[in-house]
């Protein structure tokens, strides 16, 4: 009897994904492995609901962003009888192994589901580029080009008004998308959740470049960039309290926030951008579906080998594997590469 594996992307959902499914099932027929695609992330394998995946289903789905799949944040490890069912389901699929694409949130269950028994194998994914164990999450590169294009463009609509742009990026704990869009598209001034906001910097960055003659400038700050308001401990700006199942709350609005502060202080008249989903959505960039490529055929050739409780992950040029346990630790922005961004403030 053939194996059957199963695939499932869980959490925010990113461009690469349907060039992960498609290679895990490319690659699985030369493995003579079957292929179950279950529905909704976690939810799916808690409701037992799956579909067979092959040749038909992935056709032509390589540049198309989203998950065929579809995504979700459930947590099942929030259910008392959550991982018991994972268990069960598992079985009743008749699951020689689970490929589980997703972020921190998505590893922590798969890890727990592993050390219940049951075969897992990772692939990293999030746009906001901050699992450790891996260099680079695909998705990144598209939100971060997709993000240098939007800078691009409010550049010139800055100069032609004389004002200060405010870019609100994704990043909820780290500020890759913030530098690396930023660094791209020459901003003036980075903000990131590893750095807490200092207005009166901030301040002085826009008042330098004034001074210098150059009467616009663009700012990109990162969701999850902390601020002091009021004198008190800097913290993030939330859009909503509800948390989602894995405890996060809603965040956005720093962007608006900031630019209030700046036209207060320096009189500099301001606009705010917030981009939003918009980085999440649509086609995945050539280095996009190269890697969610290789991270799929990588992640069926680890099941090939019996190496389960790992990660595949990307090192230098090459694709490699780590156990679980590493990617769930967040990795900061490189204290190096922010400097090196911060050569171009002012
Ligand atoms: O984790 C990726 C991410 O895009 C974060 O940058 C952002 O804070 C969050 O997801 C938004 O999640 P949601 O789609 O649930 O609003």
């Amino acid at each position: 009897m053939k194996k059957r594996i199963g695939v499932l992307t869980g959490g925010g959902d990113c461009p690469g994904l349907n060039a992960v499914i498609r290679a895990v099932v490319r690659k699985s027929l030369e493995h003579e492995y079957e292929v179950l695609g279950v529905l909704e992330g976690w939810r799916g394998m808690l409701e037992g609901r799956w579909e067979p995946l092959d040749l038909d289903k992935v056709a032509g789905i390589l540049p198309r962003g989203g998950t065929i799949l579809f995504t979700s944040r459930t947590n099942p490890a929030r259910r008392s009888d959550g991982i018991q069912r994972l268990i069960e389901n598992f079985d009743k699929a008749g699951l020689y192994a689970l490929i589980t694409v997703g972020g921190d949130d998505t590893m922590s269950v798969a890890r727990t589901l592993q050390q219940m028994g049951k075969n897992c194998v990772g692939v990293p994914k999030t746009i906001d580029n901050d699992l450790s164990g891996t260099d680079q999450t695909f998705g990144f590169d598209t939100a971060v080009n997709i993000a240098m294009e939007a800078i691009d463009r409010v550049h010139s609509t800055a100069e032609a008004h004389q004002r200060v742009m405010v870019v609100e990026v994704m990043g909820r704990d780290t500020g890759w998308i913030a530098v690396a869009s930023g660094m791209a598209g020459g901003a003036d001034l980075i903000l990131i959740p590893e750095v807490p906001i200092n207005l009166d910097e901030v301040f002085e960055v826009l008042q330098k470049r004034q001074r210098r003659g150059r009467a616009f400038s663009i700012v990109v700050v990162a969701e999850g960039a902390k601020l002091s308001e009021d004198g008190g401990a800097a913290h993030e700006v939330i859009q909503s309290e509800r948390r989602d199942e894995f405890g996060h709350v809603q965040l956005g609005g720093i962007g608006p926030v900031l630019a209030r502060e700046i036209e207060k202080r320096t009189g500099f008249e301001t606009r705010v951008v917030i981009l939003g989903h918009i980085q999440r959505g649509g086609s995945p960039t050539a280095f996009d579906r190269i890697l969610a490529t290789r991270f799929g055929v990588a992640a069926v050739e680890l099941i090939h080998r019996g190496e389960f409780g790992r990660m595949v992950a990307l090192r230098g040029r090459e694709i490699t594997s780590v156990p679980f346990s590493e990617a769930l630790v967040t990795r900061r922005v490189d204290e190096e590469l922010y400097k090196i961004a911060s050569t171009f403030f002012g």
